[in-house]
């Protein structure tokens, strides 16, 4: 197998909690930003900028933020769960509902279930996590005649899966968290770190070392004949 093919399939979302204490290098953190900045993106826009979060202070500031799940939320996400590491193992996509709270994981009223959620401090998300990596992109860089700026969120996955790799490399631990980019903890997030206006969060990024193995769940895809097509979509 390739070296790049065996760092790609290696590369995983790493849940675990990580040593507060032990903090990825200035060398490698410049190695994963160095990176982002060779990543593709529209017309070269180099529509993002990314904030480095490892003051101990400011942190903490992060993790105090509350933020509430959505019934929105509840409901497709548990389209896409499964029940047992079998179901996930013959299903081949989404992931496997062990990791979310019972009541995320059981049929219900979801508006129920949103509505009488605890909200969670962003410090259960961030799991001790040293370094966090604020994502933003710039909403004055739209690539030209990108509807809805597609093209320009496709340059953000393109950072995204850069610095992934470079932190699987490094043997980094590395997990995307989407709640940054939620309206109400987006804007509380922005004050902490003095973002501008025209600057969104995109997503953030935790960094470190795991305190402990974590069970993994199966890590499952697609055959490619699952979705590859040759010379005519075939169903
Ligand atoms: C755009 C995007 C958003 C994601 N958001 C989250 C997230 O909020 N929390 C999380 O734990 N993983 C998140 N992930 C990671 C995916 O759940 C993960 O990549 C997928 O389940 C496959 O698992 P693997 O990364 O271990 O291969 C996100 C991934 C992408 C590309």
């Amino acid at each position: 197998m390739s070296e790049i093919l065996r760092i790609i399939q290696d590369r995983h979302s790493s849940r675990a909690p990580f040593d507060r204490e032990h903090q990825p290098s200035k060398q490698d953190l410049m190695q994963i930003l160095e990176a982002a900045r060779w990543a593709p993106t529209a017309h070269n826009m180099q529509n993002f900028e990314i904030i480095v979060v490892d003051d101990k202070k400011r942190l903490e500031e992060l993790g105090e933020i509350k933020s509430r799940i959505s019934e929105d939320f509840l409901r497709e996400n548990y389209q896409q769960l499964s029940h047992s590491e079998e179901e996930l193992l013959q299903k081949k996509v989404g992931i496997l509902g062990a990791m979310f709270p019972p009541s995320w994981r059981t049929p219900g009223d979801w508006r129920r279930v949103a509505r009488e959620s605890e909200p969670s401090v962003l410090d259960q998300t961030i799991k001790g996590s040293p370094v966090l990596l604020i994502v933003t992109y710039d909403t004055r860089k739209r690539a030209p005649a990108s509807v809805g700026d597609t093209l320009g969120f496709i340059s953000l996955g393109c950072v995204m899966e850069n610095m992934w790799l470079m932190a699987e490399e490094l043997g980094i631990g590395f997990q995307i968290m989407s709640v940054f980019g939620g309206d109400e903890v987006e804007s509380e997030v922005k004050k902490i770190l003095g973002i501008p206006e025209y600057l969104k969060i995109a997503y953030a990024i935790r960094l470190g070392y795991p305190i402990s193995k974590s069970s993994q769940s199966p890590r499952v895809r697609r055959d490619i004949a699952g979705f590859a097509h040759h010379n005519r979509f075939e169903s």
